[in-house]
């Protein structure tokens, strides 16, 4: 989703852009043959849009992507679930930690000169940050002492998942190429991003999960209580931080990015917004945690705030909107 809208910002912009994608999602996570094809199809309709069907963990296929011309790199190819790292380590490795290597090797060889961005993630952090006292209230958890979490928590000697590690694995390269080889490169730890064009499902997107699910009155399984807490992001939101640091003066750098203090839902609290718009229940039933569910995360966005003079522009309420919007136009992708 993140790379598709990385994609139309850019070619809207009137810039030459090539997209590279396996179209390994639908097949990773089975769920629906047709998400990241909908979505390589939309793309179509650019003209100053090449697309590129191979795969980062290929030497061939990535040469036929990366050439000495390219200004920019968005990495964004990823499998971006936990649930599947869990039961998939070999292949989460290979694609999250080798994939991204694999990107910044062909990188170094063949334009240094290019910015690199990098999708990393709260999940970085591991349970360092469920160490932090929390308050209950009826609907959320909040942080007892902390408004939110920024860049300096500490990463090792936690639990994390397997997408967790492999994920820092890319995260730690990517700001090691900007060390060692002076490559500028941007690492953006991503808190909960949303949008149009998302195929969300238990494992990964949940609140356009359980926007579709809402839509499709089909039930949702909530993992917990509920009461947990994300800062959530707009996707246009997240593109635009993501131009501003290409355009700034600035090398290596590290951004927790998501909605901030001031974009913050928990499960239940947003089933509620949804349920509000479309007036229709959500069926929910409850099953037991899962491993490494940070009970809140929000991300302190001061430092990008003030390097890049980013903020969200878009509110939880009218992202709500234009993703609802979006699924009900869009159903025949989820029956
Ligand atoms: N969406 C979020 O809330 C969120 C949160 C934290 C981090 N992230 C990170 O942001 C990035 C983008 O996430 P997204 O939500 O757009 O996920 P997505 O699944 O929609 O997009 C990932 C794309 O990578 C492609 N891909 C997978 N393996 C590949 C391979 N080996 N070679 C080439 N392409 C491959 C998939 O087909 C898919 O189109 C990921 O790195 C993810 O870990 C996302």
């Amino acid at each position: 989703m993140v790379g598709s809208h990385a994609a139309e910002f850019y070619a809207l912009r009137g810039d030459e852009v090539t997209v590279f994608d396996s179209l390994m999602r639908s097949r990773l996570f089975g769920y629906d043959k047709r998400s990241v094809e909908h979505n390589w199809d939309y793309l179509s309709r650019f003209k100053n849009i090449k697309r590129i069907s191979g795969d980062i963990r290929n030497n061939l296929d990535l040469d036929e992507a990366v050439s000495g011309d390219l200004d920019v790199i968005i990495h964004t190819a990823s499998q971006p679930s936990v649930g599947f790292s869990i039961a998939n380590p070999a292949d989460d490795y290979l694609i999250n930690a080798f994939g991204t290597f694999n990107v910044l090797e062909h990188m170094r060889r063949i334009c240094k000169h290019a910015t690199f961005i990098y999708c990393s993630t709260n999940k970085v952090y591991g349970e360092h940050v469920s160490d932090l006292p929390l308050v209950e209230k009826d609907k959320r958890y909040s942080f007892r002492d902390t408004g939110a979490i920024d860049e300096n928590v500490k990463i090792d000697s936690a639990p994390h998942t397997p997408y967790g590690v492999s994920k820092y694995v890319g995260d730690i390269y990517t700001q090691e190429y900007g060390h060692i080889y002076g490559i500028k490169t941007g690492v953006f730890r991503m808190s909960c991003t949303y949008g149009t064009r998302q195929f969300g499902f238990a494992d990964q997107g949940w609140l356009n999960h359980f926007i579709i699910a809402n839509v499709m009155q089909r039930p949702v399984t909530i993992y917990g209580d509920g009461k947990q807490v994300r800062d959530v992001l707009y996707v246009g939101d997240l593109i635009r931080a993501f131009d501003m640091f290409i355009k700034a003066d600035l090398k290596n750098s590290v951004f927790n990015i998501g909605g901030g203090p001031d974009h913050t839902v928990s499960l239940l609290e947003s089933i509620e917004m949804i349920e509000a718009r479309t007036g229709l229940e959500t069926k929910i039933c409850f099953d037991k945690w899962r491993p490494s569910d940070q009970k809140v995360y929000i991300s302190d966005i001061s430092k990008a705030k003030n390097a890049l003079g980013w903020s969200p522009t878009v509110g939880l309420d009218d992202g709500l909107g234009m993703v609802l919007d979006w699924v009900k136009k869009n159903k025949v992708f989820f029956e």
